[in-house]
């Protein structure tokens, strides 16, 4: 287990530049095993979930070369469709590779999905979906095995936005041999940027960032494309909330401001400035400026997008622990994703939860050993550290 030993109370000065989203980067390589050509993910962010799942890509045939400034793969040849359970059990997104190689191949075998443990996280919904869609699921107790023939497209309305079920649904409908039109899709900014790759080598789609989505099955798609996604909507947020908790003077180079602005959004009139510089249509630059003590949000509730995100509801919690007040979180998305508060009450704040929803009385902050449980409950803990008086040991740090 790793740690951070964080030094808290001091100010925030100076700039960052975001990274490539992890959420859309894992959903495009999973995509990428439908290009006949070479797809170039340029600045792939070099983190954990996304190197595993390069290794399950190679593990079933893929080449890919990482580069320093990014990673090379060619799927160009055939693929071993049982996906390596050692692997595909460590991330959640690995579940995303179901549509492509049904697209491209017919089949998959894959075991049931791993993931943070922020929840049930069940898979009825893309269950039901490619059902729907002609594909046939065979259950033993530990895989599930996936058969079809070429898709002929169809009408499927989810009865949730779920993101990974829409990534799997699109995945599966891009080769079929007719039109899918796709019902109640997720909007989030990462299902757009996978259409935006998907376009690149050539699949016909239409309706991105809106909830029906249409796309027209093609009989192949083969492009190289360079191909780089957009910056990471949680990380800008984190560093945003994190330099309005610790106060001073910071920019968020390189990202794109609507897509938190249900965030942003939060802070208007409240003791700070945030200016937005819209560099070109890849960029904005955030300044953040603190002007005073923040006062309570009162109240924060977690919907898809384009509401206020679940990833960034323990970032919001740990800064609402340290504003004087009450703010009532309301976790709408995920089941159990409260589990870093039961942390946070050790740095001396009191916190009442009832079903999917805590009541955080901001205090004092007090530095103390705290273990995160998972990626973003991990970066909410990070920043209280950094937000409280004294000194905080922050284990499970391999989670973020
Ligand atoms: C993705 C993101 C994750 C983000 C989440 C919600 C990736 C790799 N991860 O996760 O960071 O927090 O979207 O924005 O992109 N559900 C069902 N049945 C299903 C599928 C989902 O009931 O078949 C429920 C889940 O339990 C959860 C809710 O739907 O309560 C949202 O899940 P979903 O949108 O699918 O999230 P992920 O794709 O797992």
């Amino acid at each position: 287990m790793s740690s951070f030993l964080i030094g808290g109370g001091k100010k925030l000065f100076g700039s960052v530049p975001i990274s490539v989203s992890k959420n859309s980067t894992l959903a495009i390589l999973c995509a990428s095993i439908l290009n006949g050509g070479n797809t170039f993910i340029k600045d792939c962010p070099k983190i954990r979930d996304v190197q595993i799942l390069i290794e399950i890509l190679r593990s079933i045939g893929a080449k890919t070369v990482e580069k320093s400034d990014g990673v090379l793969i060619d799927f160009s040849g055939a693929a071993n469709t049982v996906l390596p359970c050692e692997l595909t059990s460590k991330i959640r997104a690995s579940f995303f590779l179901v549509g492509p190689m049904l697209s491209k191949f017919h089949e998959v075998t894959i075991c049931r999905p791993g993931g943070c443990k922020i929840g049930t996280r069940p898979i009825d919904i893309h269950l039901d979906g490619l059902k729907s869609l002609g594909v046939e699921v065979e259950e033993t107790d530990q895989y599930l095995i996936f058969t079809s023939n070429r898709l002929t497209g169809g009408e499927y309305r989810f009865r949730y936005p779920s993101v990974g079920a829409t990534v799997n649904l699109i995945l599966a409908s891009v080769l079929s041999k007719g039109t899918t039109v796709l019902y109640n899709c997720a909007k989030e900014p990462e299902i757009v940027d996978l259409q935006r790759y998907l376009r690149a080598i050539g699949a016909k789609i239409k309706g991105a960032g809106s909830s029906i989505v249409t796309i027209e099955g093609v009989d192949f798609l083969r492009a190289d494309v360079d191909f780089r996604p957009i910056p990471d909507r949680i990380e800008a947020g984190t560093f945003l909330i994190g330099a309005l908790g610790c106060g001073g003077d910071v920019e968020i180079n390189g990202c794109f401001a609507k897509n938190i602005w249900s965030l942003i959004k939060k802070f208007d009139n409240n003791a700070c400035k945030i200016t937005v510089n819209n560099v070109n249509i890849y960029r904005d630059n955030i300044y953040i400026k603190s002007t005073g003590s923040l006062r309570s949000f009162k109240k924060i509730k977690t919907s898809p997008y384009p509401f206020f995100p679940t990833d960034l509801q323990p970032q919001m919690g740990a800064l609402a622990a340290k504003i004087k007040g009450r703010t009532q979180i309301t976790e709408n998305v995920f089941d159990s994703r409260f589990a870093y508060l039961d942390e946070l009450k050790k740095m001396g704040v009191r916190i009442l939860i009832k079903d999917n929803s805590a009541i955080i009385f901001g205090s004092t902050l007090k530095g103390a050993l705290v273990e995160a449980k998972d990626l973003r409950g991990g970066a909410g803990l990070l920043l209280a550290g950094l937000f409280a008086e004294g000194e905080t040991k922050l284990l499970g740090g391999e989670h973020i």
